[in-house]
């Protein structure tokens, strides 16, 4: 019988990605995925780091999964537990220490291994913890077998990772190491055999996605603009997206992008963190308030029902009340779709963590609350105004309630609508009846059986179009 491998993601959506490849590698071995945690001989929870919630989580399902290893060890069935992602290598020497019942830990680059340290750990020194957190010098993507399964209608692709830009709040620089893109054939390649296995929908990922200069032949290197060109002639492939980017990285030809390529979705998270200038120098964020605004009023230009979403960090060392007004003021010039905002959280290791003029608490409370007040109302009223409109969805999944699909709208909100599953992973006509702070609900308009060649003809009612 198989073995059952059980994998806890949490954070980005690297970290998806990333899971779904461990998942890859290990099924030469013989394990198949589930969802039921009692049943699993391995367990790998993947981890983040980026603020220190997402850490302290690790440490408490470690303590949980240790009362289970027990359990079952009694019962005769023994169970790895690993630790992969950002905690592992950031924290990988302490979880060896704090947490004896963890059989592996390993870093986001080193996962191309795990066949081998599976193999260590169930060998003759079962028992001694196996530790990778090295930086190899070979691309784990070299040595990463192809995808075994199919990702859905909707999927992720990895396309560059690591960063160089080393904001001085963030850990991403020292977790996942230096900034690296794939070559562009690869990608492509990754690209159509997704698309082949009926994935529709790419989302290109990496933690500067739009840092990505790719080698394509020659002395020759892509920039994302290219690439998505490239990737959007694949036959079959009717969306794409890309996330997380950089404000620094928008260049011209990927905003170009923006406005030629009709699969490229009208909808990009662009991080801008914070509206004030001197937070943004704080932060080493490479560009100021009203660069910001320039290139979304570019983007808009090339696209003009263009949706755009955030990140925020409210309580930076040094933020003043004028600071933080500065970006309410920036919210209400771009006016949101959807973000997320964050307190700041001091990170070990990086430069702003040892600034003494650190926010209060009660300070970082109430700023949240009044930004993600006004984030929230942004978000309703652009959900609002989708009401009357037909946007086209990708169902991805069953709802809630019976008879029930859920998908995306290109604008990535979230679509209910009564439909039967022969629509899932199909892209089809909604009408908007309802909009809410989190989603929309609707009704499949057209609604005729789906052709052998999948999809159901759309026509004129491309999505988003008119917003
Ligand atoms: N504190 C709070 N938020 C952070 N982020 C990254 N590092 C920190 C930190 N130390 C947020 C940023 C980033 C998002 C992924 O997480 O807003 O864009
Ligand atoms: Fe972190 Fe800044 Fe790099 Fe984004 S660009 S991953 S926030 S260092």
């Amino acid at each position: 019988m198989a073995k059952q491998l059980f994998i806890k993601t949490y954070g980005c959506q690297m970290n998806v990605y990333d899971s779904t490849r461990m998942a890859d590698t290990l099924a030469p071995l013989g394990y198949a995925v589930t969802d039921r945690l009692e049943d699993a001989d391995l367990v790998i929870l993947n981890t983040c780091h980026i603020r220190e919630k997402a850490s302290e989580k690790v440490f408490s399902e470690l303590g949980r999964l240790r009362r289970l290893k027990q359990a079952k060890a009694a019962r005769g069935a023994p169970m790895l537990i690993g630790v992969a992602g950002c905690v592992a290598q950031a924290e990988g020497e302490e979880i060896v220490r704090r947490a004896p019942q963890v059989d592996l830990v390993f870093g986001p680059q080193t996962y191309h291994r795990l066949p081998e340290m599976v193999r260590r750990a169930l060998g003759p020194e079962a028992g001694r913890p196996v530790l990778d957190t090295e930086f190899p010098t070979e691309s784990k993507f070299d040595h990463l077998p192809e995808e075994a399964s199919p990702q859905g209608a909707a999927g992720f692709l990895s396309i560059q990772e690591g960063c160089d830009k080393f904001c001085t709040f963030c850990v991403v620089p020292y977790t996942r190491g230096a900034e690296f893109s794939r070559p562009a054939a690869e990608i492509v390649a990754e690209a159509e055999r997704m698309v082949s296995a009926g994935t529709i929908e790419i989302t290109l990922l990496g933690q500067n996605v739009n840092a990505y200069h790719g080698e394509a032949g020659g002395a020759a290197t892509w920039g994302l603009g290219r690439l998505i060109r490239r990737l959007a002639r694949i036959d079959g492939l009717r969306r794409l997206r890309y996330t997380t980017s950089h404000p620094a990285d928008m260049d011209a030809e990927l905003i170009e992008a923006h406005g030629d390529v009709a699969e490229l979705m009208p909808y990009l998270h662009l991080p801008v963190q914070s509206g004030s200038d001197r937070i943004l120098r704080a932060m080493n964020r490479r560009h100021g308030a009203a660069d910001y605004l320039d290139i979304v009023a570019r983007l808009r230009r090339a696209r003009p029902d263009l949706a755009l979403s955030s990140d925020f960090i409210v309580g930076f060392p040094g933020e003043t009340d004028q600071d933080f007004a500065q970006t309410l003021r920036l919210v209400t010039e771009v006016g949101y779709a959807q973000a997320y905002s964050f307190k700041y959280s001091p990170r070990p290791g990086t430069p702003a963590a040892d600034q003494p003029d650190q926010v209060p608490e009660a300070v970082k409370d109430e700023r949240l609350a009044m930004l993600q007040t006004l984030l929230n109302e942004q978000q309703t009223a652009f959900n609002r105004a989708s009401v009357g409109r037909v946007v086209e969805v990708l169902f991805e999944r069953a709802g809630r309630g019976a008879g029930q699909l859920v998908g995306r709208s290109p604008h990535m909100q979230a679509v209910h609508a009564a439909a039967p599953s022969a629509l899932l992973g199909r892209l089809v006509p909604v009408e908007i009846e309802a909009g809410h702070a989190n989603s929309l609900a609707g009704r499949v308009v057209e609604a005729r059986a789906p052709g052998p060649a999948g999809g159901i003809p759309v026509g004129a009612a491309t999505a988003g179009a008119g917003r």
